[in-house]
């Protein structure tokens, strides 16, 4: 028997079952287009470098397991992520100091970008980390980081913890042994893109990518990872990349050069060291003012995978 006369009493019973009628939503759940939520960001290694230098002091290996400072994108109410699914960090390690092995779900990476003399041990490889590699820590790979060389050393971490969090397979694990024991010394390995191959790819490319986002571009691994792409590239002084936004999530770092790019409604000047948030469906466009070379670390073999990979 109907009891419900009037829409009203209608709405209350189904918000009582917990439901909302599809043709009164509160919020929208569908729209024309990408919303471009997060915004665009840029820090500055100039102004990073004497903080971590500071917290070098301040902050031992017993009390950090890792001594990084996270990007958190100034959006309100993120407290953690760069972009939608990459969260960005800048950090450092000095001499004589040993970051413990653990390892977890998410994928990460590092970009060096200065000092020698620093190694990192990956499910008992051990390989040096030299300024303009890209190192690979795959999902539940352990790892650890030493400096036994003379420089305190600088990078840039980029993982997918934020897609981790969304989906919910979070796992996290100490090593029982603190350091995982080295099983070898290796001089290359497949998780270590070494900037000479790079320098060497780069030199060798004859051809812009296609939607010219930059002069040259090399990708590093094919995927790198399976949730991160990396990609290498190169722009000379004056160049200007084509505006451009795509569904991909993006972090920039600067290894070389300078320029100015500009990101939704703002516009930033970089050097080296720095880093750019640019996320989904903000559209970009990069001026070069000295020859650079730029990592792109996105998220587009997750967008590949599912068919959400879209530019224009
Ligand atoms: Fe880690």
């Amino acid at each position: 028997m109907i009891t419900m006369k009037t829409l009203e009493e209608l709405y209350v019973a189904i918000e009582h079952l917990n439901m909302e009628g599809g043709w009164h939503r509160r919020q929208p759940s569908l729209w024309p287009e990408p919303k471009a939520n997060f915004l665009s960001a840029h820090w500055r290694y100039a102004e990073v470098k004497p903080i971590l230098e500071a917290a070098g002091h301040l902050v031992d290996h017993h009390l950090a397991e890792r001594r990084n400072l996270t990007l958190t994108n100034p959006l309100q109410g993120n407290w953690y992520s760069t972009v939608r699914t990459l969260v960005a960090a800048y950090q450092s390690i000095k001499p004589g100091e040993n970051a413990l092995s653990h390892r977890h779900t998410p994928n990460a990476l590092r970009i060096i970008l200065e000092g020698h003399g620093t190694y990192t041990v990956v499910n008992g490889m051990r390989v040096e980390m030299r300024p303009g590699d890209v190192l690979l820590t795959p999902s539940w790979h352990w790892h650890s980081h030493e400096a036994i060389g003379p420089d305190e050393c600088f990078w840039v971490d980029v993982l997918d913890v934020p897609l981790v969090h969304l989906l919910e397979p979070m796992f996290f694990e100490h090593h029982p042994e603190r350091c995982e024991p080295v099983k070898e010394n290796v001089a290359s390995s497949p998780l270590a893109f070494r900037w000479e191959n790079s320098v060497h790819r780069l030199d060798a490319q004859t051809e812009s990518p296609a939607n010219g986002t930059a002069e040259r571009e090399i990708e590093l691994g094919s995927p790198a990872m399976k949730t991160i792409a990396v990609h290498v590239q190169r722009m000379s002084a004056g160049f200007d990349s084509t505006l451009h936004k795509t569904t991909a999530n993006a972090v920039f770092t600067v290894l070389s050069g300078s320029g100015t790019s500009r990101i939704g409604d703002h516009e930033f000047k970089w050097s080296k060291g720095d880093v750019l948030a640019v996320p989904s469906w903000q559209p970009y466009q990069h001026h070069v003012m000295e020859d650079a070379h730029l990592v792109r670390v996105s998220d587009e073999p997750v967008m590949r995978a599912f068919d959400f990979l879209y530019g224009r």
